[in-house]
């Protein structure tokens, strides 16, 4: 009887949902509600996508966009966008810290997510448009994003923050084009993923048996996920309302925050589930199962057969990580209770890098993987130690340009 009323529950919140998430609020919005400026800005990739890159220009007549200002760009996690830096709600949010700080900071947005969903010729509707995973954010979305602003600020480099597949985008670009290390300043790698062999995330752990099968189903999966809100998703935008079943909540929270958290403020939940999950091609996720799989960091594996049509070879090639080579060295931000990045894979990553990566451990029980943006203790714990580095980073290229 129970699970009955929770399902007519459910169905009456989802018909809710139609009408809470109809009026649509941007990155822009949230930006200005936080009593800042902005500036939207559309880009176009080589192969089509249009992706809105959103520029916090300051608080009242205080504006950052002063051809000195450093710049900085951050970017979001899987299922995510934008928007997660400066969630309605969200109290000492690192974008809004570094511009109070006198950065220039730019939010980038992948292919497919809330504001990557523009082509010059595929419609949504077409499986082509869904031919993607972040190995293709990170050779394309990236280094078009980083030209983009580097041109605009008339900067030779900017500072670097990512979350999640945030950092593996960075991973993949500088193994495969090093030489964007030298348009790079700062790098923060937070909850950063190259190898996923210890992930406990029940999502990754559940698709495990449907990735093994090698059936092209991404293509499939992706397309009507994006046509139609999944029912994953109406579950989480339920949760918009007070009125939802907070016991179903709390695992629906669990579960996109990558493990159970003491930490998460809750004042952002309403817009938590209003933006996230937001929409990314099925392959993004297949292939970070497949590095689960594999233990191994490499390119996406389509079966022997295309794999030899792709890669010449039926096996998947590897990033070679040693061609990474950041002029200032990654810092790695992880804790031991995300269910995503786990402290195993990311210490193993850090020990290949060896000089090339420093660590910054998070000793918290039940810090999980969102908390790094979205803990009420960020501005102790992440944010001086983000803000302290790039000011040395700066002065340390100052002295170097003498
Ligand atoms: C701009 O800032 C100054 C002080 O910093 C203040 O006196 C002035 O009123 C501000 N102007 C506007 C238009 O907000
Ligand atoms: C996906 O893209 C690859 C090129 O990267 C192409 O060979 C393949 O045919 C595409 N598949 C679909 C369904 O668009
Ligand atoms: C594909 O691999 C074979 C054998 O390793 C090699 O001889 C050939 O040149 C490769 N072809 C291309 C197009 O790279
Ligand atoms: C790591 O050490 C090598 C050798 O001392 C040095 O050349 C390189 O610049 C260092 N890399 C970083 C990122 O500090």
């Amino acid at each position: 009887m129970k699970s009955v009323v929770v399902i007519l529950n459910i169905i009456i919140l989802i018909v809710e949902v139609q009408h809470v998430t109809s009026a649509v609020t941007t990155t822009a919005d949230r930006i200005k509600a936080a009593g800042y400026g902005s500036e939207t800005h559309t880009i176009f990739t080589k192969d089509g996508y249009g992706l809105t890159v959103f520029r916090i220009i300051g608080r009242g007549n205080r504006t950052t966009s002063s051809p000195t200002a450093p710049v900085v760009l951050m970017m979001h996690g899987l299922m995510s966008s934008s928007d997660c830096w400066v969630l309605q709600g969200l109290k000492d949010g690192l974008a809004y810290n570094m511009v109070d700080r006198g950065y220039d900071v730019w939010l980038g947005n992948a292919r497919g997510n809330t504001y990557g969903k523009r082509h010059r010729k595929l419609s949504l509707d077409s499986p082509k448009f869904w031919n993607f995973s972040w190995h293709e954010i990170g050779i394309i979305d990236l280094p078009t994003t980083m030209d983009y602003i580097l041109q605009k600020t008339q900067q030779p480099r900017l500072h670097y923050v990512g979350h999640s597949p945030g950092t593996t985008i960075m991973f993949v670009l500088l193994s495969i084009q090093p030489k964007y290390s030298e348009k790079l300043k700062s790098l923060h790698m937070i909850a950063p993923i190259a190898y996923l062999k210890h992930t406990r995330s029940p999502a990754v752990l559940t698709a495990v048996p449907l990735v093994r099968m090698h059936t092209p189903l991404d293509n499939l999966v992706s397309y009507t996920t994006s046509r139609y809100l999944p029912i994953g998703g109406m579950l989480f935008k339920t949760c918009i309302n007070p009125r939802a079943s907070r016991e179903l909540c709390d695992v629906l929270t669990a579960l996109l925050n990558g493990g159970m958290s003491d930490y998460i403020q809750k004042s952002i939940f309403p817009d938590v589930f209003k933006t996230h999950p937001a929409s990314t091609s099925a392959r993004q996720s297949f292939h970070f199962v497949q590095l689960h799989i594999s233990g191994h960091f490499r390119q996406y594996d389509f079966g022997a057969e295309l794999n030899l049509q792709y890669y010449n070879r039926t096996t998947t090639p590897d990033y070679d990580v040693q061609r990474i080579q950041p002029r200032f060295p990654f810092h790695f931000y992880y804790s031991d209770f995300d269910d995503f990045s786990t402290k195993l894979d990311v210490e193993k990553f850090s020990k290949i890098l060896g000089n090339r990566s420093i660590s910054h451990f998070i000793n918290l029980k039940k810090f999980a993987h969102f908390d790094f943006m979205w803990a009420h203790n960020i501005k102790k714990i992440i944010n001086p130690v983000v803000l302290k580095i790039m000011q040395e980073t700066e002065e340390a290229w100052r002295n170097e340009e003498r």
